[in-house]
Parts: structure tokens; sequence; C-alpha cells
């Protein structure tokens, strides 16, 4: 057992905040204990300081492991996102939906010791500025891991097998480096018309990917998303763990979005009907863009407020641009 003296020490030197004198007197009391024979808890005290200080040593965060190799830089573009859930507008079902894979993956170890695992393999569907990629890198900063990205344009050769040759490195990499791997613009790899100017080597390609896919057994997320649901193979549904279906905001979430959006700018009592009127079928990235542009706009201005009016003219520029 600790002595009175070093319980003490030990409060007096965590208040202080003086690290080293803390980690130095619980190595003091693990060395006595595995004296006095008590072999497991002395492990346990040492691991537990080594823990702690390697958290201190990274900020609490995961680094990522791999220094990425040219080949693989070529494949994969690595980060470290630091974006939270808290920082998306979602319907309430996705939001618990994220938040059971984070639960999950959080508490992984728990699971694996009932034979369990979490759910790893998401699939993200939906148009085009819904937060796809945002949600990925939700993932990976909520959970502290890096975001590798796989870069389409690096993977899809013309040379026949090189494709299904390098998705296998990106499942090397995964085992090696733990993280949220996101497949963007999916349906290149798991659509029935994937880029592969040649029939044979798209479904070469694809067939890969799914006998990757079921073999995995690596400890971080799969991400992959598309806004072309209709062009990807059946058999890929199945394969993943979760399919999250993002889509245009409705009223609800376009007021949530605009409104934590403009949170730091003088607004007067907006005309609510008016806004959504202007944001009918826009994305939420359209949205969140009008509300920058219309920012930007009072800002330069010199302005005192942000008017519903310049708020549905941000809108209508951002409709316009996209036709
Ligand atoms: N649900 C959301 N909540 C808050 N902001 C969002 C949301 N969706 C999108 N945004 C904003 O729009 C930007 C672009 O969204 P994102 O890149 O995630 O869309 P996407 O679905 O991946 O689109 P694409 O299909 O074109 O790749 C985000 O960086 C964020 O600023
Ligand atoms: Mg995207």
């Amino acid at each position: 057992m600790a002595t009175a003296d070093q319980i003490k020490a030990l409060i007096k030197t965590h208040a202080e905040g003086d690290d080293a004198r803390f980690y130095a007197i619980a190595m003091q009391v693990a060395a006595q204990e595995a004296r006095q024979g008590h072999g497991r808890l002395a492990q346990e005290l040492t691991d537990a300081v080594d823990a702690a200080k390697e958290r201190a040593r990274t900020g609490g965060r995961r680094t990522p492991m791999v220094a990425i190799s040219k080949e693989m830089g070529e494949v994969l573009a690595v980060g470290q996102p630091r974006l939270h859930l808290a920082d998306m507008v979602l319907p309430d079902e996705i939001r618990a939906r994220l938040q059971r894979i984070l639960r999950e993956n959080r508490q992984q170890a728990k699971l694996n010791a009932h034979a369990l695992s979490p759910r790893r393999k998401v699939l993200l569907t939906g148009p085009p500025g819904s937060g796809k990629t945002m949600t990925a890198a939700v993932l990976a900063g909520e959970l502290h891991l890096p975001l590798f990205t796989v870069r389409l344009e690096g993977l899809i050769t013309k040379y026949l097998g090189e494709t299904a040759a390098k998705l296998r490195l990106v499942f090397e990499a995964m085992v090696k480096a733990r993280g949220v791997y996101f497949f963007d613009e999916f349906d290149s790899i798991g659509g029935q018309r994937a880029l592969a100017n040649d029939v044979g080597e798209a479904r070469r390609i694809l067939s890969s990917f799914l006998q990757l896919l079921e073999q995995d057994d690596s400890t971080g997320l799969i991400v992959a998303a598309t806004n072309h649901v209709s062009l990807l193979d059946g058999a890929l549904f199945r394969r993943f763990d979760d399919v999250l279906e993002y889509g245009i905001p409705g009223k609800d979430l376009v007021k949530r979005l605009i409104t934590s959006r403009l949170a730091a700018f003088p607004t007067p009592d907006l005309d609510w009907d008016g806004v959504l009127l202007a944001a009918e079928g826009l994305s939420c990235a359209e949205l969140a863009a009008a509300c920058d542009d219309a920012a930007k706009d009072m800002i330069l201005a010199d302005a005192a407020l942000l008017e519903t009016a310049d708020l549905a003219r941000a809108m209508d520029e951002r409709r316009t641009i996209r036709r």
C-alpha cells in the first residue's frame, strides 16, 4: 500500500502540476508493491504511468505512425482533423447513428473482450454538399485518429491489374496505421460502371474491393461516400455495418444551420419565412457558404446588422452559381 506521505505527495504534485515528480512518486509506489510481491498491481501502476506520459507527450492525440512512403503518397493523403460532431447540423437519426459508431469504437476493447466488434465500415450516401466528407473528418476528429483520404486519381490507373494492387496496399496500410480511411467518390470503385475504361477491369476492381473489405480485420474505420448510390453494386451494401443517407436539409435543419453559422454575427430577428423560402433546395454546403458570404459583406460594409434581405440575396447567388 502507498503510505499516507506518498498519497499526500501525489495530491500535492498533481495540484501543482508537477508531472515529473508525480510520476516519480507513482513509480516509487509501484516499486514498493513489486517488492511486497504484488506484481500485478505494480505492473498496472507502471502501465498507467506510461500511458499518462505518452498522452502528455502527444497532447492526448495519437499521431499517425506511418511515414507515408512515396508510393503510398500517390494513393493516400493524411490529415488530423479537429472537427467534432457538435460542429455538424444533422437529423436526429443520423446524429444518433454516428454517436453509436463513436461509442462502439471508443469502447472497442470492452466489446472485443466479449468477441464482439464495433461498427467500422460505414457507407455515406447523399447529394453534393450534404456533409459526407465532413462526417469522415468528424469521425477522425472525435476518435483522435488520423484521416487517410484515398486519392482516386492515384488509385485508379489505366494499367491492367495495377488498381487492384494499389487497393491492396491501402488495406495493408489500415493494419499498420489505425485511422479513418475515407474512400470518396466511391462509385468509381463500387459502381457498376467504374472509371476504369474496360468493363472487365472495372469488375475486377470491384471484386478485389469486396474481397479486401470482407477480409479486413484492422481496427480503424473504413468510410465510403458517394453521390450516386444508384450506381453502386448491390453486393456492396451488406458488407457495410452502417449505411447513412444524407439529404437536402428540411426547414428545421436549415434554421439550425443558419443560426449556428451566424451565431457570431449580429442579426435582427430574421424573417424566417423569407429565409426559408430563399433556402429551399440548397445543400448544407451552399447554406453555409451563403451565410459566410452575407457575413463577409456585412463586415466589409461596416454594417451594424446582417439583415434578412442580405442573407436571402447571398442564398440566391449560391443557387445561381450552381446552375
Ligand atoms: N450537415 C452539415 N452541418 C454543418 N455544415 C455542413 C454540413 N454539411 C456540409 N456542411 C458544410 O459544407 C461543407 C462541405 O460539405 P462536405 O464536403 O462534407 O459535403 P459532401 O457531402 O462531402 O459533398 P460532395 O458530395 O460534393 O463531396 C462542409 O465543410 C461544411 O462547412
Ligand atoms: Mg465530399
